[in-house]
């Protein structure tokens, strides 16, 4: 292997790997393959070269078992929704990013349940069905939601909210009926006190996302879905610093000036403040 040159350097690394997993070794070979590729089209340079590996270890120096800069990296770049979008089955309900905010553990809520406890901010009513892609109900589903409070921040990025504050696990009921009252989410920034938080200033970018509410939905032999829901109005939808909107996730909130009308009975139903709204959404399992 002397004398490798610009050319027959790809080739003479990628051979340097035996990978007896031929998944591993194809993914490997790929990567060697665009970042030679990349340098060359750029003509890195030393110092650039240098900028990016600080970059990288500042990421990882700033990361722990809550918070993965490498992820966020991965998030504003556009590649986690890429992977969510390549791996999409047909019919099924459209995945979209995790975040880093889920947490595990959160308390049951029966269907019907109320999350809004003191919380600030609008009630809403969220209420669907689970189905898979032949339309047959899935009861026993498993939900997991979280989302921000009024003030933009999840439970734990907040002291004044307590771990669990807007956040439950639900079994779908008969039908695959979920159903709970919460208060409408808020648009919030994405950590941007790191080296991702650098990247997106030198480009110009902003760091904010529309609000949204998170689901995790899992049932036996399904395929578990992480997903978000969103809000028509929502001032950031076509600027999401995630990409993680997508067209069929975007719901209209109802608005209801009386609660004679609930579309779902729910536990607080006389302790809604109106207006409420309300907001419908049926996910659609696809196999494992
Ligand atoms: C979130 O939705 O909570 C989130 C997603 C990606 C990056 C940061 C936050
Ligand atoms: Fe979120």
């Amino acid at each position: 292997m002397r004398n490798v040159t610009p050319d027959t350097l790809t080739t003479a690394v990628q051979d340097t790997f035996k990978c007896e997993n031929p998944r591993v070794a194809l993914l490997v070979a790929k990567l060697i393959e665009a970042v030679h590729a990349y340098a060359i089209d750029v003509k890195l340079t030393h110092a650039e070269w240098r900028e990016a590996i600080g970059f990288l270890t500042r990421a990882g120096d700033i990361s722990d078992e809550e918070r993965n800069e490498f992820v966020l990296l991965s998030d504003v770049l556009g590649l986690s929704s890429l992977v969510d979008m390549i791996n999409s089955p047909l019919g099924a309900t459209e995945s979209s990013v995790l975040g880093p905010f889920h947490i595990l553990g959160a308390p049951p809520l029966a269907v019907g349940g109320d999350l809004i406890g003191d919380n600030p901010g609008d009630h809403i009513v969220v209420y669907g069905q689970v189905r898979n892609l032949q339309g047959q109900a899935l009861e026993g589903a498993k939900l997991e939601i979280w989302q921000t409070a009024e003030n933009g921040l999840y439970s734990n990025q907040d002291q004044k909210q307590s771990e669990f504050n807007l956040r439950c696990q639900q079994v779908a009921g008969v039908d695959g009926r979920f159903a709970f009252t919460t208060v409408r989410p808020a648009p919030y920034m994405v950590p941007s006190d790191g080296p991702v938080g650098d990247l997106l200033r030198a480009g110009g970018r902003h760091p904010w996302r529309p609000s949204h509410l998170h689901f995790i939905v899992m049932a036996e032999g399904y395929r578990t879905l992480v997903t978000e829901l969103f809000p028509e109005d929502d001032a950031y939808l076509d600027a999401d610093a995630v990409f993680g909107v997508r067209e069929s996730l975007v719901l209209n909130y109802k608005r209801h000036d009386t609660t004679a009308d609930l579309p779902v009975d729910v536990e607080a139903k006389d302790r809604l403040k109106t207006p409420y709204f309300s907001v419908q959404f049926d996910f659609t399992l696809a196999p494992d």
